[in-house]
């Protein structure tokens, strides 16, 4: 059976984190998902209150690559990993930080126009940190073993019994990338009571909910133009090749807890 990809709203992490940091995310899961973050979602008990209110505004910091900016080449350029971590992934981590220690500020005066106006900020620059982190963790060099769907036995196992067969899926899942509209990114996610699907989400959205992500791949202009041009099906047929299943089956094998915590430690 094929998964339809269908447009989502936000995910949201359950990170294992400090107690500010956990705050500050909760606040950006909050913000991003709409409502659709459900407390299950977190693995302890805490209370937040309903404007989010921080002891003070976390800030983070630009992870670092696991591979060198030309690991991934031929099929992602050097100019494009460099510019793409260093350029646009430190905007949104910049602009995150800026946005939320203004939600702070807001917080602490009882400004709650202010706050409300931040939200947007958030929401975008929250979702392209944590996808970005996610992305760079799940691409591997096409020389690397972990490059390989041998790498991921238990997912390609399932993968086949969801699509008949990995090439099927490859076809679904570059269909679903192809067809998303403007910038957005596709993703693998597995849920507990539905498994396997594709999903989309637009702009900088993360996946929130119950879902896993397994593997996503960003389809914004700056992750490909450069190199491809307008030639997105060369890029989306070339992803494949430094696609990290090690991590996929990994993501896969694990809780959505399991899966943020190795977020957490990238961000
Ligand atoms: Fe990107």
């Amino acid at each position: 059976m094929m998964t339809l990809p269908r447009r989502r709203g936000a995910l949201l992490p359950s990170l294992p984190i400090p107690f500010s940091s956990l705050l500050a995310l909760l606040c950006i899961a909050s913000l991003t998902s709409n409502s659709l973050v459900h407390a299950s979602f977190f693995p302890l008990s805490w209370s937040m209150n309903s404007n989010c209110t921080m002891p003070g505004a976390q800030t983070y910091t630009l992870p670092a690559l696991p591979y060198s900016y030309d690991a991934l080449e031929p099929s992602i350029s050097a100019q494009i990993m460099e510019l793409h971590h260093s350029k646009h992934h430190q905007a949104y981590v910049t602009n995150l930080n800026k946005a939320l220690g203004d939600y702070a500020a807001a917080s602490a005066a009882g400004d709650v126009p202010a706050q409300i106006a931040l939200q947007p900020a958030i929401r975008f620059n929250g979702g392209g940190h944590i996808n970005h982190s996610l992305f760079w963790r799940n691409l591997a060099p096409q020389s690397s073993p972990d490059a390989s769907p041998d790498a991921a036995p238990r997912l390609v196992a399932e993968i086949a019994a969801t699509w008949g067969g990995l090439e099927q899926f490859r076809k679904a899942f570059a269909a679903a990338l192809l067809g998303i509209q403007g910038s957005g990114w596709g993703w693998l996610v597995r849920e507990e009571s539905t498994g396997l699907r594709i999903v989309t989400t637009k702009d900088q959205d993360p996946v929130v909910g119950g879902e896993i992500p397994v593997f996503g791949v960003d389809m914004w202009e700056h992750a490909y133009y450069l190199q491809y041009l307008n030639g997105k099906p060369a890029y989306v047929e070339n992803i494949w090749k430094v696609i990290n299943w090690k991590t996929a089956e990994e993501r896969y094998n694990g809780s959505r807890d399991d899966t943020f915590k190795l977020l957490r430690a990238s961000i």
